[in-house]
């Protein structure tokens, strides 16, 4: 796809990965970049770096309804998404007898049920419109493999997987294509915030983001469905 003058959807774009995903689209020449998290000082300040091609949009994608009234507001069959990148995630690690049952499942409220809140709005969108549409769901490693104390995380990155094959059966007919990325360590916050150590080799978010690049401008016919990326030593 040429993502010049494309609409583009990108959900935890407030931090890490999101932020150089939207940073690599935006320099690529990108329509415009709906960018969602809930932090809207940080959200306001990448618009500030960005300029106005990026447009935040304060949402928490465990909301459903809130996510309903923003598509029914913000799009139309006029204006509509050629892009979604479900990457807005939460990790959190502990022995399944200590973790409080909120965090264990506000893993999947925001890694699955909030990949599907967004899907589910995105995809009648993506159906109507002509030529190539595309949806990129962040996965991990620990979707493909796991470690004990994972085990809201691995379930939550195992289930992205799953749905994302399904997606990618069900909407090729229909133009849409559909990419599970699975990356391993990157230097995110996501260390910081899920009280896990970092190693010393991560990936760089802008690394990363390449790659997504690299996904969405394949040509039309060309799907990668699902990718690992790694750090060379773990
Ligand atoms: N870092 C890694 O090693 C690694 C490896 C494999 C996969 N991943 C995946 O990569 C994705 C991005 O993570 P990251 O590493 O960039 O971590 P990060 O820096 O902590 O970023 C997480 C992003 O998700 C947003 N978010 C969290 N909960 C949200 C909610 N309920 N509604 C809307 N936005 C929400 C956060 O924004 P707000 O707090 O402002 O809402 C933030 O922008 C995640 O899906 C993560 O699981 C990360």
């Amino acid at each position: 796809m040429d993502i010049q003058s494309k609409t583009i959807i990108i959900t935890g774009a407030s931090s890490g990965l999101g932020a150089a995903v939207s940073r690599t689209l935006v320099k690529a020449d990108a329509g415009y970049v709906y960018g969602l998290a809930r932090s809207k000082d940080k959200l306001n300040a990448l618009q500030t770096e960005l300029g106005n091609t990026f447009i935040p949009v304060v949402l928490d994608v465990s909301d459903l309804n809130l996510i309903r009234k923003w598509y029914n507001s913000t799009f139309s069959e006029s204006h509509s998404p050629d892009i979604l990148i479900n990457n807005a995630g939460t990790g959190g690690f502990a022995p399944i007898d200590v973790m409080q049952a909120d965090e264990w499942i506000g893993m999947l409220d925001t890694n699955l049920k909030g990949m599907y809140y967004m899907t589910s709005a995105a995809v009648p969108l993506m159906k109507a419109k002509t030529g190539s549409k595309h949806i990129i769901n962040i996965g991990s490693i620990m979707g493909t493999t796991t470690r004990g104390e994972a085990s809201a995380y691995s379930a939550s990155k195992y289930a992205v997987n799953g749905f994302s094959e399904s997606l990618f059966k069900e909407l090729r007919g229909f133009d849409i294509k559909v990419t599970c990325v699975n990356p391993g360590s990157i230097e995110t916050d996501f260390f910081v915030n899920s009280g896990i150590q970092p190693s010393t080799h991560m990936l760089h978010p802008d690394e990363v983001a390449d790659t997504i690049l690299y996904i969405l401008k394949t040509p039309d016919n060309v799907l990668i469905d699902e990718i690992k990326i790694r750090p060379l030593k773990p």
